[in-house]
Order: C-alpha cells, then structure tokens, then sequence
C-alpha cells in the first residue's frame, strides 16, 4: 500500500509550476482518434489517468508515445473500436472514446464505467446527443453501443450543463455532415481547450466559451502540435495551500482570467492575490475571515475546489459554509477532517464549517482525487504526522505532487508498505 506522510504544520514559501490542465488533456487524447494523422500533444501531466488512456488508444490500434511532457498519436490505422471495462472501470473520462469512436468509425462500443466515489454520473445527455447525430444508441452488458451510417447534424438543447456532454456532442458533430448547434453548454476552460484543439487539426467549432457552440461538420481533421492549457483546478490547490499554511507562494504558468472564480473568493477571505501575466501570487498578511462558497458551472466557483476550501475555511475563525451544487457525494472526505479536529457540519447540500479549531495530524484517507489533495493540505496546516492512504486517487490527477510541495517547504514522504 502506498502512502503519503505529511509532517505539519508548515507554512508554504516558494515558487511552484502548474502543469497541463488533467480535464483538457483527458479530452484530447481520445479527440486524437478523429485525426487522420498524427497528433503532438504538448504540457501532458504525468499522472496515472493519462497512462490509463494511452493503453486504451493502443488498444485500438493507435502508435502513441510520450517524451517528457510531450506525447505522439498516430492514429492513422485504427483497428478497433471497442473500449474494454477493464480499461473503463478505471476512469470516467473513458466515456469520451464514445464520441470520438463514433465520429471516427461511426461504431463505438464503450463499457460503463460503474460506481463513483461522487455521486451518481448519469450520461443520458451523452445519449441524447448521440441520438441527436443520428446514431442508435443501445446500453447492453454493461456497454454503451453507438451505430450510424452517417452523422447528420443535430440542434441540441442540454437540459444540464455537463463538462463531459459538450466535450462529447463535439467530438460525435465535428465530422457530421452540417451545422450543429448546441446550447446550454458548459463553459469550463477545458472546453475551450479541447475546441481549440479539435480547430488546430482542422474543426471548424465556434463559440465554445460561451453557452452556445456551433460545429460546422467537416471531411478531414489532419495532424498537427497542440499545447495543453495550465490545469485550473491544480493551480486552484496550491492557491488554497499558500493560504491555508499562511504563507506565501508564487503560483507560475497559470491563466489569471481562468482563477477568478477562486481568486474573488480568497480575497473575500482577505488572502492576498497579486496577478501577474502568467503568475499569481497568494499571501496572507493579515487576519483572515470566513466566507460563504456555492459550488457551480465555470464562471462559478468549481465543485473540484470544494475539498480544498473546506481545509481552509478550518483554519479561519468564525462560521463558512460550503453548498455543493453538482454532485450529489461530495462531502465525505469531511468525516476525514472532523478526525483531525476539523469542526464541520453537513446537511444535505450544505456543509457549516466553525473554523479555528487547532487541527492534528491523524490518519486519514482520499476519497476521490480533490478529497485526497485537501487531505495534504489539512496535513501541512495540523501539528504533527498526518498518513493519508489511497493516494492512487491524488496520483490520478497531480504531477510530481510531493516534489512540488516540498519545494515550497514541507515535508512529505511517500512510503510504499505492504
Ligand atoms: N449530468 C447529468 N446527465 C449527464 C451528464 C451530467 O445529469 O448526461 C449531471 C451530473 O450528474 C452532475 C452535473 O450534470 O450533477 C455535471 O456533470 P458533468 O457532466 O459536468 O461532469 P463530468 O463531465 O462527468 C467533469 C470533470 C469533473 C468535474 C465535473 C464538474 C472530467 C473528466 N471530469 O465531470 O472532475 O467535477 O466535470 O465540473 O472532466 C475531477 O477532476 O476531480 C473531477 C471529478
């Protein structure tokens, strides 16, 4: 079993660099099977979610390999179009060789993923979407089946806004003969990026960003190179960690405009934040005070950052809550915290949270990816060694986590027992 010890409290100094965005590049490996050609990836994390999806697109026949951050599809020959449980169960953004197997093959058969540590994850917008495009879709043995002799365009109205719908309704249309509109899309910054992606190898997508995008289908997508964006909700962490530990941190190679919904809310707090071009800088100068947080579609302020805020709303004197507006299950990495002194309250939606209580190091576990970066961070704030276990989930999603954390000063180790 592998572990992280986390020895507090620790105030954070430093500078640390984001990597490229998880929830982009999950999106745009598989829109790699839609190039007739071979795709450069630049700004690739190194984390376990992208390894998982590299063995699936060899799975289906696709030449993939990865030097430092930069990773080659060439994914003219494809031989399959069938994602195996085996390779789903692993990871929900599996649901997006959906869309890119049905836009490349016009067949995609994609085991469903099953249980999630955050609540249920219906795909039925998937679905419509798919149908809207003119495939049959059918759920038999635990896979969803896609068929179409040809895509068509479609005019979607989703009736949620889902990150994975849209990604996915872009993948199906930017083949499809004819001008899709989709409406009520989310508008997170990975979409953008995926748009953008899917635009540089020849898509013809606009309005991603805003609620309404428009893809006007086209013949071929060709190769090309492509940079991923600076992972919003990673640079989100570290922001949150600086002020947590009160100390104060450079956060480099960031998008400003991307962390305002995190930014307005640390400085509601008074947490210091200096913008720069590509930089933020995060410090705490002077006493801090608790807030009110409602978790929503970007703009708002993201579901992925509600852990995290939750550790540091612990550490600020007087009553915060947090309501959680997109997933049903998010909450319960607070029983971790209330283990470490953590005084938190949840009904229903919401969470009240008494700050100022000491926190102590104990044992403790991640519950999902975000859960378990909380959990380090509640470590580097409570007084003596913190043990959190089930950091596959945390490895998932955050590059080199212990060596960026230690570069600003803490101390972490990652042990392996058996
Ligand atoms: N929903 C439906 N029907 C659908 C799709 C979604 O009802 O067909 C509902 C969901 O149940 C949820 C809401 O719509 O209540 C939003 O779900 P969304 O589809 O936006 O979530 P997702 O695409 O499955 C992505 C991220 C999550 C992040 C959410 C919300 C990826 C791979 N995952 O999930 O990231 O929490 O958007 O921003 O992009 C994480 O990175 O830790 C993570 C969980």
């Amino acid at each position: 079993m592998n572990k992280f010890i986390v020895h507090g409290p620790t105030r954070l100094r430093g500078e640390v660099e984001i990597s490229g965005a998880k929830n982009a590049v999950v999106a745009i490996l598989p829109a790699t099977l839609l190039v007739d050609g071979v795709s450069h990836i630049e700004n690739v994390p190194r984390i376990s979610d992208v390894r998982i999806i590299m063995d699936i697109l060899r799975s289906l026949g696709a030449e993939v390999e990865w030097q430092d951050n930069v990773l080659t599809v060439d994914s003219r020959r494809i031989t399959s179009c069938e994602v195996d449980y085996k390779y789903a169960k692993k990871l929900r953004a599996s649901y997006y060789f959906m869309g890119s197997l049905l836009g490349r093959c016009g067949k995609a058969v994609v085991a469903l993923p099953g249980g999630c540590a955050l609540g249920a994850r219906p795909i039925d917008q998937h679905i419509k979407t798919f149908k809207g495009l003119g495939a049959e879709v059918r759920i038999e043995h635990g896979s969803v089946y896609c068929t179409s002799a040809s895509l068509n365009s479609t005019h979607i109205y989703f009736d949620v806004v889902s990150v994975g719908a849209t990604i996915n309704a872009m993948l199906g249309a930017c083949k499809a003969k004819g001008l899709t509109i989709l409406e009520n899309v989310a508008k997170e910054p990975h979409i953008v990026d995926v748009a953008n992606f899917l635009n540089a190898m020849g898509a013809n997508i606009s309005g991603a960003g805003t609620d309404v995008i428009k893809i006007r289908g086209v013949a071929r997508l060709g190769g090309g190179s492509y940079a991923v964006i600076p992972d919003q909700i990673e640079a989100g962490t570290f922001m949150m960690a600086a002020a947590a530990t009160r100390g104060d941190v450079l956060v480099r190679n960031v998008i400003p405009k991307h962390m305002e919904c995190i930014s307005g809310k640390l400085r509601e707090m008074n947490v210091g934040v200096e913008e720069f071009d590509d930089s933020i800088r995060v410090f705490v100068d002077r006493p801090l005070q608790n807030a009110r947080v409602k978790t929503m579609p970007y703009p708002g302020f993201p579901t992925d950052m509600q852990p995290q805020t939750a550790v540091l709303m612990a550490t600020v004197e007087g009553t915060g809550s947090i309501k959680e507006s997109i997933w049903e299950s998010r909450f319960r990495y607070t029983e971790e915290l209330k283990r470490m002194g953590a005084d938190i309250t949840v009904s229903g939606e919401t969470a009240t949270i008494n700050g100022g209580a000491k926190l102590t190091g104990a044992p403790v576990k991640a519950c999902d990816l975000r859960a378990g970066a909380a959990m380090i961070i509640a470590g580097l704030v409570a007084n003596g060694r913190t043990e959190i276990e089930e950091i596959e989930y945390i490895e998932r999603g955050y590059e080199d986590i212990v060596r960026k954390f230690n570069a600003l000063g803490a101390n972490i180790e990652r042990v392996t027992e058996d």
